[in-house]
């Protein structure tokens, strides 16, 4: 078997075919591992892998955050979500652009998908390279930005969805103390820099709520168009593997009323590069829950 790498037409992403993950040898795995650094996002179809085979195939990358996770709008007695449900709002919020695990302390790695559940139409993940993003952006612009840092919140991303995150959700929801993370992060493999931004980030210290909600959607606007965004229409058993620190993915919108189920690991960041810088107060004075009106 002959491993073909198939680059996407954008700047990020490739098809990978010719190579069985479930039995991976050293020097196809070195392959991967470059095809990775190298373009960000990684579709490998029909692989159909085990629970298992998906846990040890996430695991080269590095730790896990999380081992199995199903991103289905499915309940578990097989009725479709609604409002009620916190995983109707997750995935709703997974329409938006955004990096897994932002707003913790340790911000995810890579994140993996297999698909074991696909609508007919619509639910294409979607991918915009933040590091050509970055590349895009005026001089100016580079040298506004280079110092900024932006908080985290994945309470702030719940509550521009419309949704007033309860306690007790259990899903990282805090009103303060989130995390704040520079805008432009230096890739710790490649050295290169990227736009670190997306649903979660908001409240730029120094700057007003207003320009700070301005600047990062012009960002995000700006750096996710063509040649810099790439999908992956999903056939059962496919799987896609991408780069947190430095690509933004979200979910193409479609039909409830068809079932859509992903199987989802977490590689977890490096501490030594992942770590989120604190502002304990900031977001006490910056942002108080119901400011920003509900949809
Ligand atoms: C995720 C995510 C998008 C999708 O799994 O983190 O955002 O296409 N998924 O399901
Ligand atoms: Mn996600």
């Amino acid at each position: 078997m002959s491993i073909t790498i198939e680059p996407k037409d954008a700047t990020l992403g490739a098809s990978i075919t010719g190579i069985d993950l479930a039995q991976l040898d050293d020097a196809s795995w070195d392959i991967v591992k470059q095809a990775f650094l190298e373009f960000g996002v990684l579709i490998f179809p029909s692989q159909a892998l085990s629970d298992d085979a998906q846990i040890a195939f996430a695991s080269r990358f590095g730790e896990l955050e999380t081992e199995l996770a199903a991103i289905s709008n499915e309940r578990p007695n097989g009725e479709v979500v609604d409002d009620n449900d916190l995983p109707y709002w997750i995935l709703r919020g997974n329409e938006r652009w955004h990096i897994d695990s932002s707003f913790k302390p340790l911000a995810a790695k890579a994140s993996c998908l297999t698909a074991m559940a696909v609508p007919e139409s619509g639910g294409e993940t979607q991918w915009a390279d933040m590091r050509a993003g970055y590349d895009a952006l005026t001089d100016e612009t580079k040298q506004r930005i280079d110092g900024l840092c932006a908080l985290h919140s994945n309470y702030y991303s719940h509550e521009m969805l419309g949704q007033v995150p309860r306690t007790g959700d259990g899903y990282g929801f805090h009103t303060k103390g989130a995390p704040l993370r520079p805008l432009v992060k230096t890739h710790p493999e490649t050295n290169r820099k990227s736009l670190y931004i997306g649903r979660h980030a908001y409240g730029i210290p120094g700057i007003t709520e207003e320009q700070s909600e301005k600047l990062l959607a012009e960002l995000i606007d700006l750096a996710a168009q063509p040649p810099r965004v790439t999908e992956h229409h999903w056939q059962l058993g496919d799987l896609a593997i991408w780069d947190n620190r430095r690509v933004l993915h979200r979910v193409a919108p479609y039909d409830y009323s068809q079932p859509r189920v992903m199987r989802h690991t977490r590689v977890a960041g490096n501490p030594a590069t992942e770590l989120a810088g604190t502002l304990p107060d900031v977001r006490a004075t910056m942002y108080q829950p119901g400011q920003i009106a509900l949809e």
